[in-house]
């Protein structure tokens, strides 16, 4: 990581991968550098920028106007917005766009939006004439700490989320933090559970930190800069030693295999945020951890203590009609779950906790155990 030179100085994390290296970099009102920092990479390059219509009102004008400032010519794709998108007909939409805007081998796209966005255009780049370049401009919290770094891309399957997509990495990442400001405090706050995540899998002393700071990282001062940072850092690090999740990567999933349970549950809508759903899954994974002998209960209550005092959901039942569809059942969820990805064999893998900061990943917990462990937790919440 480059130390900034002042505190308006961006900061630039590496993501070292040989000759698919590239930069992060993060500051607070870097987006008019944009074009310029592509130009410098792809001069003369035709430019596809990949967008959703809510991010087109904030922040669209803004990145073309910087893209054509340094002599780029541009054109836009706008997408709904939503994980709706991320659907095989939003990607058949992205990509004949692509073709139609003669979008070629030495041009460029551009993902500009949160998760979604960078996932769909991701994947569009990778496949459109066998792959283009493309840069990532994470426009969420979510986006910035996680999804736009380390190369996954991809769409939903009607069967699962994530279930169709290749590796891709971007060539560049810009990170403005100013852009979070528009989000809405329960967007912001989703995408705070995976910033907390970073603490939990391998850093106990920046889970203290956000501890203490995490109403910062909400006003937007140079807090928020530190923690996408210290985020990006240890992700990059994560996937420059395992790009294709064949080991440790698999940490970066602390919460998402119950998380992604209760999202397929209630239906990928705004009932339950990914993050939202992060923060109950985490939760559920020390519980489980210290049901194992891992984890001290005392580390379970601080985890729990924190992400509620961040606003975020820690319990089954912080979920609205959460009595509702399958989310009450134990074995509804258990089927969910085995359409997991990282399912092998049959085998359900759990990233647990051994401590704040010690993760591990686990392919050896019996279904039986935790679907008895999830039948208590339900039991155990109020009606
Ligand atoms: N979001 C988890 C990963 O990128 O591996």
């Amino acid at each position: 990581m480059t130390i900034p030179l002042k505190k308006s100085d961006p900061i630039t994390v590496d993501v070292a991968l040989g000759e698919r290296s590239y930069d992060i970099v993060i500051g607070r009102g870097i987006l008019p550098s944009l074009g310029e920092r592509i130009a410098a990479l792809r001069p003369g390059a035709r430019v596809a920028v990949v967008t959703d219509a809510c991010v087109a009102t904030h922040w669209l004008q803004r990145a073309e106007a910087s893209l054509t400032g340094a002599g780029l010519t541009t054109s836009r794709i706008v997408v709904d917005e939503g994980e709706v998108s991320k659907s095989y007909a939003g990607v058949e939409f992205v990509c004949e766009e692509l073709i139609k805007a003669r979008i070629e081998r030495n041009d460029l796209v551009v993902a500009l939006g949160g998760g979604v966005v960078g996932d769909l255009a991701g994947f569009a780049a990778a496949i459109v004439r066998r792959g283009v370049d493309f840069v990532q401009v994470p426009t969420s919290l979510l986006a910035q700490v996680d999804s736009s770094v380390g190369g996954k891309t991809g769409i939903n399957s009607p069967q699962g989320k994530n279930l169709v997509g290749a590796f891709h990495q971007p060539i560049l990442v810009v990170a403005d933090t100013a852009v979070l400001d528009t989000l809405s405090p329960r967007q912001f706050r989703a995408g705070y559970a995976e910033v907390a995540k970073y603490g939990l899998i391998g850093d106990e002393a920046f889970f203290a930190w956000l501890e203490a700071h995490h109403a910062d990282i909400v006003k937007g001062d140079a807090a928020r800069e530190h923690a996408v940072a210290t985020s990006c850092c240890a992700k990059a690090a994560i996937v420059a030693r395992d790009e294709r999740e064949s080991g440790e990567r698999a940490l970066l999933n602390l919460g998402h295999t119950f998380g992604h349970a209760l999202e397929a549950a209630t239906g990928f809508c705004g009932r339950l945020y990914h993050g939202e759903g992060v923060s109950i899954g985490m939760v559920l994974a020390a519980e489980l951890s210290a049901q194992l002998g891992m984890i001290a209960a005392a580390d379970v209550s601080r985890i729990e203590r924190h992400l509620a005092a961040a606003g975020l959901p820690t319990r089954l039942q912080d979920i609205a009609g959460f009595r509702q569809e399958g989310l009450a059942d134990a074995d509804a969820l258990m089927t969910l779950m085995a359409q997991d990805k990282k399912v092998k064999r049959g085998r359900l893998t759990f990233i647990l906790l051994k401590a704040i900061g010690q993760a591990v990943v686990s392919t050896d917990v019996e279904p039986s155990m935790v679907r008895d462990f999830l039948a208590r937790k339900l039991a155990d919440a109020p009606a």
